[in-house]
């Protein structure tokens, strides 16, 4: 890892943090261990271990990102002697994984927060993650409920945080935000070690600074992780099993891969999709998300690969048709539109036009016939009218979503939305307009959902359905839920195994299928 940079927004305070030099911890503790790189620039107690095993208790809110980082964080406690514990009952810490996406999900952890203090008085608490980041200090002075912060780029100096509440009972934060830190070096301990799916993340932070959001200030700048990394990764993932990888990050196909540059990619092509802009000065060089999906897709043609959350912006050609050509790459693409209305999309900063973006749309189902569409959308931004909101409706008339997330519009201090605009759509306007999204959607996906019926499918299983256990539950390449009528034919089927299966029947978003035969992804696309 080389040097870090801390940018402007980094902001920790010296009464928080205490001086590791002066306090020579080695004389409090005995035994040793030494294996997380960390920053030449930056002094970590990495040579120190707890005699004691001390548990944690952790919960995870927010996005998929937040998961993953919680599997890193699992994974570099454990080093220093901390065990998970799924009771608060027995726990030390709490640690609590957070998002500050809209005010809603920090409600929620203020919440959760008083009912911890109140539930367990002595268990010390540590809030991680973006709302960590956003608040910084502000959250150690509330209310005394809170003992350690620590921002989504100071995870390896966790350990010295907890140590050091511990030994001297101080709080302690560090919401530093790096330049380069991918924890690419740092294997996630998984939750769910049984389950067929991973997660892994490629890239961090994002630049684009869309005017409405706060995720450019809670993790800072965009960087990739090296290729190599990556796959080194997936092969470990692999031979315990998985059958199914989630490429994670904020804007997950702008993957550029500098750390290598070889001959096989610098032509300096920006490769922006036709009609999309950014307010950035555009990257150019390094290995594309589109090599890496090439690559993983050849090397493992009977695993599954999925990205969340792409920008609309680097849907480049060589992408959709990577896309289209491999039958372990799902066809089913997350294109977030946020509004349908063109004066709404320029004040949020998007980079597109209606037009622009229905051209893409055009473009990928053209080339990718079978694609199946999913987006988000934000209802009651600054300054939206009615026509704004007809024209979002519209939208989503027109693609014909699978699936949609559709958020009401919650200010984020700091943001350009908060610096320049007003947020002046009454309240149970943006929730009305929320309302007609998400009814529209329903309506959508209702018709859409019976046009299964009579196909053959590929399903993952997962396991037994919720509802009964005379269904196996798992998800088509398209990642619609499907249930399996378990019969005398599917005595041998196990988590994990690929099923053709038939659709017979559909619930809202779920398709209700008959078992024909255990098969793989190449078999499937052999025989269908
Ligand atoms: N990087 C991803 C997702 C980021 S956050 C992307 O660009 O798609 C997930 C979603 O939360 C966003 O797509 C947006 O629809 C929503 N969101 C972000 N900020 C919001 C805010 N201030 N109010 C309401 N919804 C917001
Ligand atoms: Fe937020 Fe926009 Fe970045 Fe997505 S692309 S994380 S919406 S700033
Ligand atoms: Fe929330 Fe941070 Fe993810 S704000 S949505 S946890 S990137």
């Amino acid at each position: 890892m080389n040097q870090r940079h801390a940018l402007n927004l980094f902001n920790f305070s010296k009464n928080y943090y205490s001086n590791v030099a002066t306090k020579t911890l080695k004389d409090f503790m005995p035994s040793t261990i030494g294996d997380i790189p960390t920053s030449p620039s930056v002094t970590y107690i990495q040579d120190i271990i707890s005699p004691l095993q001390r548990k944690v208790y952790i919960e995870t809110y927010g996005c998929q990102m937040n998961v993953n980082d919680t599997e890193i964080v699992l994974s570099i406690l454990q080093k220093f002697n901390y065990v998970r514990t799924v009771k608060t009952d027995d726990a030390d810490v709490a640690l609590l994984m957070t998002c500050a996406i809209r005010d809603q999900a920090e409600n929620r952890v203020w919440e959760r927060l008083h009912s911890l203090k109140h539930q367990k008085p002595q268990m010390k608490i540590a809030v991680l993650g973006c709302m960590a980041e956003r608040l910084k200090s502000q959250l150690l002075e509330k209310k005394k409920l809170v003992d350690v912060v620590c921002g989504p780029d100071a995870y390896r100096d966790l350990p010295r945080l907890l140590e050091d509440m511990d030994l001297y009972g101080k709080q302690g934060m560090n919401v530093m935000l790096s330049l380069e830190e991918t924890y690419a070096d740092v294997k996630p301990v998984r939750f769910d070690e049984k389950s067929p799916k991973a997660f892994v993340s490629i890239m961090r932070g994002c630049d684009n600074m869309c005017s409405y959001c706060i995720v450019p200030f809670t993790r800072g700048r965009e960087r990739s992780r090296d290729m190599e990394s990556i796959i080194d990764e997936f092969g470990f993932l692999v031979d315990k099993g998985v059958k199914e990888i989630t490429l994670l990050g904020q804007n997950v196909n702008s993957y550029r891969d500098v750390s290598n540059d070889s001959e096989e990619n610098i032509n300096g092509e920006t490769q922006l999709s036709k009609g999309f802009s950014t307010i950035y000065k555009p990257k150019v060089g390094g290995r594309r998300f589109h090599h890496l999906l090439d690559q993983v897709s050849l090397k493992y043609p009977n695993v599954r690969f999925r990205f969340t959350s792409p920008h609309p912006k680097d849907f480049p050609d060589d992408l959709l048709y990577l896309i289209k050509e491999r039958n372990n790459i799902c066809k089913m693409l997350h294109i977030p539109a946020q509004s349908g209305s063109s004066k709404m999309l320029e004040k949020m900063r998007r980079g597109y036009t209606r037009e622009s973006y229905l051209e893409l749309v055009d473009k990928i189902k053209a080339i990718i016939p079978d694609v199946a569409l999913s987006s988000d959308f934000i209802s009651g931004f600054c300054g939206e009218t009615n026509q704004d909101h007809l024209d979002t409706i519209s939208l989503m008339e027109t693609v014909k979503y699978d699936m949609a997330y559709m958020f009401a519009y919650s200010l984020r201090e700091k943001t350009h939305a908060h610096r320049n605009y007003v947020d002046d759509v009454p309240e149970q306007v943006k929730k009305e307009r929320l309302n007609q999204v998400i009814s529209t959607f329903k309506n959508i996906i209702r018709e859409k959902t019976k046009k299964f019926i009579g196909t053959e499918q590929l399903v993952l299983i997962e396991g037994d359905s919720r509802k009964s256990n005379e269904y196996f539950s798992g998800h088509s390449d398209q990642n619609y839920s499907a249930v399996i009528k378990k019969n005398q034919d599917t005595k041998n089927v196990k988590v994990g195994d690929f099923v053709q299966c038939k659709v017979v029947d559909t619930s809202e978003k779920t398709l209700i299928c008959d078992f024909i035969n255990l098969s793989s992804i190449t078999e499937f696309n052999r025989t269908t």
